[in-house]
């Protein structure tokens, strides 16, 4: 499989952003990039309580509408959770895991992702797992060494016919919400190590097949040249997102042919 048989996604993020009003304008308002965007797969995170008025805005359009997070237990004690069938009930059909939000702010582990992911992929919501190095992180070089612990962590013990819906967003923490994007150089060699360790953790055929997303600060002006990259299968875009001109631009990114 070569990197043009993946099929490229778009996600947005929307966070803790936009009441019902917004969120019925934003998804009204990218409906047509969507639609013409041939073979790209639109994505959109609202936070809770829009989701059940965003997946019903969506049925039956080319976007898909995901969660922020998804619990491990299928239901119990768990206050301030969102179980797997409750979000599919809805017509939920994806995952955000891992957030660096989510494990910053909100104490999210390794262990915790791992536990949410495999409720994803039992539910048959399509996992996009979050892994990126803070700056500190990488000004000591540590880059490769936190990638590769939190993909084990992440996906320790799944089989990789599992795996095999598995979406993967680099997402650099000094990149998001910040301005700073990571040069196209440097988000290629992010994504081309974190496919050489899941072909070597797993199999060449999973590695090939995995889809790999951007994150930090894509914009409308950067998203093409992040696009071209041969291992960068798509983004996952925060504020970007929120403004509907933006974000349909971002949707129907532009790749010059390989000359
Ligand atoms: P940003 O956020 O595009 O606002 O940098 C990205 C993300 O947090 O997923």
């Amino acid at each position: 499989m070569t990197s043009n048989q993946r099929r490229p996604l778009i996600a947005g993020n929307w966070k803790m952003n936009l009441d019902l009003a917004g969120a019925k304008a934003l998804v009204a308002g990218i409906q047509e990039a969507a639609s013409r965007a041939d073979g790209v797969e639109t994505v959109i995170a609202p936070p809770f309580t829009s989701l059940a008025v965003v997946a019903q805005a969506v049925k039956g359009t080319k976007i898909r509408c995901a969660s922020q997070n998804v619990h491990w237990a299928e239901n119990g004690a768990f206050t301030g959770e969102c179980a797997a069938a409750s979000l599919k009930e809805l017509g939920v059909e994806s995952a955000i895991i891992g957030h660096s939000e989510r494990r910053q702010h909100f104490g999210e582990t390794d262990k915790s992702v791992h536990d949410r992911l495999g409720a994803a992929l039992k539910a048959g919501l399509l996992p996009i797992v979050c892994i990126g190095e803070s700056l500190d992180e990488r000004e000591a070089q540590e880059t490769w060494r936190v990638l590769e612990t939190q993909m084990k962590g992440a996906l320790e013990g799944f089989a990789p016919t599992d795996l095999s819906v598995l979406v993967i967003a680099y997402e650099p923490v000094w990149a998001i919400g910040t301005g700073k994007v990571a040069t196209p150089a440097q988000a290629q060699e992010a994504h081309l190590f974190i496919r050489k360790k899941v072909a070597s953790l797993y199999s060449e055929e999973l590695a090939t097949g995995l889809r790999i997303l951007y994150g930090g600060s894509v914009k409308p002006d950067n998203v093409d040249e992040l696009m071209s990259q041969p291992d960068v299968d798509g983004a996952l875009v925060g504020g970007a997102s929120l403004k509907a001109d933006g974000f349909s631009r971002i949707i129907g990114f532009q790749v010059p042919a390989a000359s």
